[in-house]
């Protein structure tokens, strides 16, 4: 299958798992495309336009090096994938193994340069718990400056001049399979009832990719609740939607009336904010998790090529589902 074929297909995944919907994702591509439109083909800001926003509504997942004509059967397929990671790369393709690609979940390149634009999915997710939009977006904007301006300083191009030095086509898939994790969190666990925060863990703990990192010592855990705690309402708003939102964001989720908030890293500010509203947190395998989206992608994307095969490196371990 051609590279843009299957990243195509990956954003189309992407979008029916979207928190935002689809109505409202594709008025807002609508009015990417009329913006587009009516620049003036000699204008500065016309060149500058980033034309991938017309059609894909995940600014931290693009193809970041190749030209998507490129034919992909075998995946090399990683959490983080860097300089040192396509060397490895490199490495095994010399010793005769075949990799006609990078697929990678943390965003790199442009799809880190845009990072922040992602973020405004949160506040869409939230209401979904009832916490009012306006009341989100206040929260959210001043933490949206911040990523940018902390990202904006990086050195945000050496993994796709990497790739491309080496001669590998490489795409990010980021939101588009946090937003499958997310929905899979939702279904498999916050919708079911639970007595108590140990048996929510037990549950996680089921699930084959959390079992794999429990095994090596890298388990759910309670970061602030006890145990025997009841949970209350569960939600999973810390898997998708960029990066971490403010700890704000945590309080108004109090007030809508959630318990308990499955989360991959909670930072310190956040857990503060959580013990000061009495909400628990139980902090899953971050690697686990993002494993977890590239697997159910990937199983969509096998549905449409069954030749297609995958190299697990850098966090990432395969697991087929039905
Ligand atoms: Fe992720
Ligand atoms: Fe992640």
């Amino acid at each position: 299958m051609k590279l843009n074929i299957l990243f195509r297909r990956a954003v189309e995944i992407g979008i029916e798992a979207d928190p935002r919907g689809r109505k409202r994702i594709e008025k807002m591509l609508r009015k990417q495309q009329e913006k587009w439109k009516k620049l003036d083909v000699k204008e500065q800001e016309k060149e500058l336009f980033d034309e991938e926003r017309t059609w894909n509504p995940f600014p931290d997942s693009r193809i970041i090096a190749g030209t998507g004509e490129e034919e992909v059967r075998s995946l090399f397929v990683g959490i983080d994938v860097e300089t040192q990671e396509v060397l490895l790369a490199d490495r095994l393709r010399e010793k005769g193994m075949r990799i006609d690609a990078l697929m990678i979940h943390h965003p790199e390149g442009r799809a880190l340069a845009d990072l922040e634009k992602i973020m405004p999915l949160q506040v869409d997710m939230l209401a979904a718990y009832g916490v009012p939009v306006n009341h989100s977006e206040a929260h959210l904007r001043p933490r949206m400056d911040r990523v940018w301006r902390a990202i904006h300083s990086d050195n945000l191009f050496r993994t796709e001049r990497a790739a491309e030095l080496l001669g590998f086509p490489a795409f990010n898939t980021h939101t588009i399979t946090d937003n499958l994790v997310y929905r899979f969190m939702e279904e498999h666990i916050c919708k079911k009832e639970y007595d108590t925060l140990d048996e929510i863990v037990s549950a996680i703990n089921d699930i084959p990719e959390y079992k794999v990192f429990a095994k090596k010592g890298n388990p759910t855990t309670i970061v602030h609740g006890t145990g025997g705690a009841r949970p209350g309402r569960i939600a999973a708003t810390e898997f998708t939607g960029g990066t971490n939102g403010p700890e704000e964001l945590l309080k108004e989720q109090s007030l809508a009336g959630i318990g308990t908030i499955l989360t991959m890293h909670a930072t310190e500010k956040t857990l503060d904010a959580a013990k000061e509203h009495h909400v628990n947190m139980v902090q899953c395998s971050h690697m686990a998790s993002d494993t977890i989206g590239m697997n159910l992608l990937l199983d969509k994307l096998m549905k449409m090529d069954k030749r297609l095969t995958t190299i697990d490196a850098s966090g990432f371990i395969r697991v087929k589902r039905r």
